[in-house]
This record gives C-alpha cells, sequence and structure tokens, in this order.
C-alpha cells in the first residue's frame, strides 16, 4: 500500500472516530490521538528522514494536508459538541412558566369584623354615624340612666362581670345612648358596635359577643320609623327576600318595646330588641320628652353572622380554627 492509501485510510478513520465523539473529554483525546505530540500524524512525519530526498517535499505536503483536515474536523465536531452541551445545559435550566408558583398565604378579616362594617356601611347610607363607647363602664350608664331598676336580673353578680360596684363590663351597647345623648344635641342618629361582656357559655352564647346600638332622635320619631329602618336592614343585611316582625316585649328604657324577628332561609330568627326610647331616659340626660322622640334598637353581630352564614355553634367563631374561618 503506497502512503497515500495509508493516509486516506487514517482520514477515514480519524473522520469516523471524531464525528462519533460525545463530549469535550472524547474529543480532546482523539485531538492527542491523532495529532499530540506523539500521535499518529506527529509520527508519520517523523518518518521524513526515512524517505528518499526526492520523495520527502510531496510526504511533508500530504502530511500536512492530513493534519489540516483532520484539525477541520475536529474543530466541526466541537462546535456541534459545545451547542449539544449548551442546549443540555439550557435544557436543565429551563423553567417553565405556566407551573403555579409557591403562593404565601395572606390573611383576610375575620368574618364578624366583615359584618360589623358591612352593617355599619347600611346604616351610615341611612344617615347614621359610628360612635363607641367605653367596655369598663359605670353602673349609672349601664343601668341606671336606662331607666333600670336594682331588681332586674341583668344588674345579678351573676348575670355581670362586676369590676367593683360601681363598675363592671358592659352588658350592652345600650349606655352608648345615654353618652351619645349627654354630649351632643338632638336631633341624631347614630349606630355603636362594640364589646359587651355576661356570664353566659354554650353554643348560642358568649361570654363576650358583638353588639350594635342603634339610636334615633327626632322631633316625629314613631313606631313607623323604627319598622322602616328594621326592615331595610333586614333586607339590605340578609337579601330582598328576607321579612321582620315586631312582638311585644319589655326593657326598661323603652316603651313601647318589641322583640325583632327577621325570616331567612324559611325560618324565623329571633334577633334583636327596640323600642320608643322611654320618657325617663330622656329625663336623665336632660332631653325634653315633651319636645323629642326617639327609637333605639339593639342586636347581637355574632347572631347576624350565624342567621347569614348558617353557622350553628356561636363558639366557632372565637375558636380560631382555620378551617373554619377560612371559609370565608
Ligand atoms: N340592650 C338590650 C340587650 O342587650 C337590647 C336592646 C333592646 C337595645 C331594646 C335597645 C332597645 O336599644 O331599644 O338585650
Amino acid at each position: 500500500m503506497g502512503y497515500k492509501e495509508e493516509l486516506k485510510s487514517i482520514l477515514d478513520e480519524a473522520e469516523d472516530e471524531i464525528n462519533q465523539a460525545h463530549n469535550s473529554k472524547e474529543l480532546n483525546d482523539l485531538r492527542v490521538k491523532y495529532l499530540g505530540k506523539s500521535g499518529i500524524v506527529t509520527t508519520l512525519m517523523k518518518r521524513l528522514k526515512e524517505l528518499a530526498p526526492e520523495e520527502r517535499p510531496n510526504f511533508g505536503k500530504v502530511v500536512n494536508e492530513l493534519r489540516d483536515s483532520i484539525e477541520e474536523i475536529l474543530e466541526e465536531q466541537k462546535e456541534r459538541i459545545t451547542e449539544a452541551e449548551k442546549a443540555n445545559v439550557y435544557q436543565k435550566l429551563w423553567v417553565d412558566p405556566t407551573i403555579p408558583g409557591a403562593r404565601r398565604s395572606v390573611g383576610h378579616l375575620h368574618i364578624l369584623t366583615k359584618v360589623q362594617r358591612e352593617l355599619e356601611d347600611i346604616f351610615i347610607s341611612m344617615g347614621f354615624s359610628v360612635v363607641e363607647g367605653p367596655e369598663i363602664e359605670e353602673s349609672w350608664f349601664n343601668f341606671d340612666a336606662l331607666n333600670t331598676p336594682e331588681w332586674h336580673p341583668a344588674r345579678d353578680s351573676h348575670d355581670s362581670f362586676y369590676i367593683d360596684e360601681n363598675l363592671l363590663l358592659r352588658t350592652h351597647t345600650s349606655p352608648v345612648q345615654v353618652r351619645t345623648m349627654l354630649s351632643r344635641k338632638p336631633p341624631l342618629a347614630i349606630v355603636s358596635p362594640g364589646r359587651v361582656y355576661r356570664r353566659d357559655y354554650d353554643a348560642t352564647h358568649l361570654p363576650m359577643f358583638t353588639q350594635m346600638e342603634g339610636l334615633y332622635v327626632d322631633r316625629d320619631v314613631t313606631v313607623k320609623h323604627l319598622k322602616y329602618f328594621l326592615e331595610e336592614f333586614a333586607k339590605r343585611a340578609l337579601g330582598e327576600s328576607a321579612r321582620i316582625r315586631l312582638r311585644p316585649s319589655f326593657f326598661p328604657f323603652t316603651e313601647p318595646s318589641f322583640e325583632v324577628d327577621i325570616y331567612f332561609n324559611g325560618r324565623w330568627f329571633e334577633v334583636l330588641g327596640c323600642g320608643m326610647v322611654h320618657p325617663n331616659v330622656f329625663k336623665n340626660v336632660g332631653y325634653d320628652p315633651e319636645e323629642w322622640r326617639g327609637l333605639a334598637f339593639g342586636f347581637g353581630v355574632e347572631r347576624i353572622t350565624m342567621v347569614k352564614y348558617g353557622v350553628k355553634d356561636i363558639r366557632d367563631l372565637v375558636r380560631n380554627d382555620l378551617r373554619f374561618l377560612e371559609n370565608w
């Protein structure tokens, strides 16, 4: 075999091998094998000395061509491998933007707070303003000024949390009526949401709960207005299908007094007390009962929440169990 054929077969073999190299390392090994210091091509060059002088230039030329060709094949394969390796890295780095991210859970208002604000907004839209009173209250505001006599059960220490003889955790928001009338001149229309306290604890009673008091004082206020506001309130709070009914009742600070039931989802719920402000209450705050008339009402925010959302156990509202709270 002449050296031309020999070189040709070296080139063919080199091309085969190089084109099958999978990565930079394999490729580098092949570069060493063919072009390295003791590589195949380098070794061929050393044969130059053994050749007849006239053969040398031509042999040198074809070996150089062989080296150039192999160099070129190596370069081409190197480029292919680099591309493939890059693609491989990108493949690993690739981010799928359609996969949902890790969500941070954000809290939200407690259902009671939401309902309380909704109810405030309803009354604000009807011209009432929102006022607040202290949770630690003087018994004069909580009872006496509200025409509540000594014998009334609410005054009993079994029902209330007394701090001393004259101070207690208020048992209702009605004392805010008194505080408001003492500090403002009629006419006035207020609602007053806030916490109240009683010695009660079962599926429908909490020792601490939320009431909303309403008071509207003007010259010609009647039971018609009372009924209008409460009906409007029920419809806006629970939906147009809600209805109300008034039943005669008794509260020391109203005359006449009523208990109000709301019809919702096929049932009547007892939800609030109301009435026309008793003349003695007006006298206690220095309003002339001949000149002024007032309507008043008070209801439990928990109660409305339970009716609206079908909550069976009032204690769920204070247990802080996320499985319950996350429903709203
Ligand atoms: N304060 C009463 C209670 O807690 C509720 C109530 C009844 C409030 C009649 C009123 C009212 O303003 O007029 O049971």
